[in-house]
């Protein structure tokens, strides 16, 4: 945001159409993509495009591997845990429960924006010795509560589907296997279980999960499908049924789609939930996922690993990836049958978003609080994340004195106005010029940061989000305004500081109100020092075409960053263009990068609840995560931006800002 100058107190005359290859650097020429006919390159993007998830299993001993991590963040949008949520675990005494482990992998994904599948509360099989030698009904029914309620409840909200009930048939039977709980407590402990379930989280779906009931003819699947249709006719809680699908080399039986459909038609969703097929033929891969794609109610898969490296049958090779992290051929035979297009053979910027936008907005939705030491006249510079169950947002609020920064949090954008303001310049962050506030998790120190501008770029930390009066005194993160920023900013201000970071780097890029996004960079490991080396990271000679109030995020499931930046129109008003980018260091490709043909302005957004703005300016997406990356789902974006009243004039300071959300109406997934 600019601080002190008067911009919007003058209409600006025509600054003209700006031609969308003004930017930077050439870049690669690529056809950009058609809004309708997108494919996605990776398998969480395209499966999302379906409505289905693309999942795997994964260890939280391996999330600090970055070849591991790197494949689990760019393919995946589900997660099971291979192990932790298991009794030998979580319960591994009686009522000494640990869920320390299966927390990492709950958090990464959290953080990452993918959803999880626990897994799983009754399984005779990794239950410790203490389960298995009860011998009294009581006592294990009591037992068995105690340890469906407890890990549910620790979990509550973050999990999408249960496995409540593993593998209790037996092999080559329709009858129930033999384990303690079907020793002690009968055929009934089934039904038990998932009532019990349903109490604890009644949010979670619920299903059962067993491995060899995917051919339609076996006595196995008939005994299952017999239990899930009494479930159904009784009003038993069960929301879904997950098939294994530990398949050889032959994959699924031919039956298998059939299965699926007979399932769903009683009433549930079924999932393929542990996929992996000895020596991982591609026509085996494919044949799995498209019994899959031909059944509405078929949510999404899950294959049991990310490498054959990783795979509990390693020996036989039967994942997607290979011991070196390489996509094997029936990679591309899956991502093809989900509907999208290899990489090999996709266009360079094969990409899930689209090269045209359209956007709903909403009304304002936040204002100014002001209190007698605050006598504000507008919020502004909105940043965001959702976390916890709550949106907690950021802001500056501006008086004719100068700036400073708001924090509020709420649930549901319904209580966003409703919300306490809470001033930081009440804590250690101090009063005088603090604008344009941006937050994030710091995962590698397990600290929020929030970044914003002094004169210099500062930045306080928090260990808790929620806490207004936990943040650190400002600090900064130059010494000085970088030689190349005062070579070139002219009569401009430097504003708009913005953090992001990959596996290996952290970047700040800021603007200068005179045409340049500037950027520097730091290690991972070094951040928040170190940052030096600042480049033009993109500039445009008409400074209004590339003003201030720059983003970049990464796009979820895609190998692109893109990269948003304010610009002031033919018209005076405030409004967005936006290029994409393989590498947060590399040239920007325009997008939607003109004024006819914009990210975000007045002229492709709709307004039902009244079009009480000109200016889509200054504002944040929310992000699928909260981390360090600034990972955006590529599908139904949404802007937190500012807009004010088109009547209001006066010291650009005192103007009414108000923030508002748009939500893009145009995705194709
Ligand atoms: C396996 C894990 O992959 C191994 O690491 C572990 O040693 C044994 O369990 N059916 C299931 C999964 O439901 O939990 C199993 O996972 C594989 C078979």
């Amino acid at each position: 945001m600019n601080p002190f100058h008067p911009l919007r107190g003058r209409r600006l005359s025509a600054v003209g159409l700006l031609a969308a290859t003004a930017l930077l650097a050439a870049g690669t020429a690529a056809a950009a993509p058609d809004a309708t006919t997108v494919k996605a390159s990776t398998l969480g993007a395209q499966a999302a495009q379906s409505g289905r998830y693309f999942g795997t299993a994964a260890a939280a001993g391996k999330l600090g591997d970055s070849t591991y991590s790197t494949i689990l963040d760019r393919e995946f949008n589900m997660i099971t845990p291979e192990n932790e949520m298991k009794w030998d675990t979580t319960e591994r005494s009686r009522g000494s429960f640990n869920f320390g482990p299966a927390d990492q992998i709950v958090n990464h994904a959290a953080a990452h924006g993918q959803r999880m599948r626990g897994h799983t509360l009754v399984w005779h099989s990794q239950l410790p010795g203490w389960v298995s030698s009860i011998t009294d009904a009581t006592t294990l029914r009591s037992v068995m509560k105690t340890h469906i309620t407890t890990e549910m409840n620790h979990f509550k909200g973050k999990i999408y589907a249960w496995d409540v009930v593993n593998e209790a048939f037996a092999d080559g039977s329709s009858q129930h296997r033999g384990s303690v709980f079907q020793n002690v407590l009968g055929n009934g402990f089934i039904e038990e279980a998932f009532r019990t379930a349903r109490a604890a989280d009644p949010a979670a779906k619920l299903c059962y999960n067993d491995y060899n009931i995917e051919d339609w003819n076996a006595a196995k699947t008939q005994g299952v499908y017999a239990m899930v249709r009494d479930f159904k006719s009784r009003g038993v809680p069960i929301d879904c049924v997950g098939f294994q699908s530990h398949f050889g080399t032959g994959g699924p039986p031919a039956s298998f789609q059939t299965t699926l459909s007979n399932f769903a038609a009683l009433g549930v969703d079924v999932q393929i939930t542990e996929l992996d097929i000895a020596q991982a033929p591609a026509t085996a891969y494919a044949n799995t996922v498209k019994a899959c794609m031909n059944v509405a109610r078929c949510k999404g898969i899950t294959v049991w690993g990310v490498r054959d490296s990783d795979s509990w049958r390693t020996g036989q090779k039967p994942l997607l990836f290979d011991n070196n992290g390489n996509k094997k051929p029936a990679y591309n035979a899956v991502l093809t049958a989900l509907g999208g297009t290899p990489a090999t053979t996709a266009r360079a910027s094969a990409a899930a978003l689209p090269s045209s936008f359209r956007w709903s907005s909403s009304g304002a939705l936040i204002a100014p609080k002001p209190d007698s030491t605050h006598n504000i006249a507008g919020i502004k510079d909105p940043s965001v994340v959702y976390y916890n169950g709550k949106y907690h947002v950021f802001a500056s609020v501006a008086s004719s004195s100068g700036y400073s920064l708001v924090y509020l949090s709420f649930s549901d954008w319904s209580q966003a106005g409703s919300a306490t303001h809470h001033y930081l310049d009440r804590g250690a962050i101090g009063t005088g010029y603090r604008a344009a506030p941006q937050i994030f998790y710091f995962a590698p120190q397990k600290l929020w940061y929030l970044v914003y501008q002094t004169g210099n770029a500062s930045y306080s930390t928090n260990a808790d989000i929620s806490n207004p009066n936990g943040w650190s005194a400002p600090r900064n993160f130059y010494a000085s305004m970088p030689d190349i920023i005062r070579q070139n900013i002219g009569g401009g201000y430097w504003v708009d500081m913005w953090v992001i970071c990959d596996s290996a780097r952290c970047y700040l890029f800021s603007s200068d109100d005179n045409g340049h996004l500037y950027r520097s960079q730091t290690g991972l490991s070094q951040f928040p020092n170190g940052f030096t080396n600042t480049v033009i990271a993109a500039q445009d000679s008409n400074k209004f075409a590339l003003f201030e109030a720059s983003n970049v995020y990464k796009v979820q499931g895609s190998n692109q960053y893109l990269l948003i930046v304010e610009a002031i129109g033919s018209d005076g008003r405030r409004y967005f263009r936006s290029w994409t980018s393989g590498s947060i260091a590399g040239s920007w490709t325009p997008l939607a990068a003109t004024e006819s043909n914009p990210l975000a302005r007045a002229t492709n957004v709709t307004f039902p609840a009244g079009a009480w703005t000109k200016d889509i300016s200054h504002g944040e997406m929310i992000r699928a995560g909260y981390d360090q990356t600034l990972t955006i789902p590529s599908c139904r974006l949404q802007y937190l931006y500012q807009g004010l009243n088109p009547n209001a004039s006066g010291n650009y300071n005192t103007l009414p800002w108000r923030l508002g959300l748009l939500t893009q109406t145009n995705s194709t997934c």
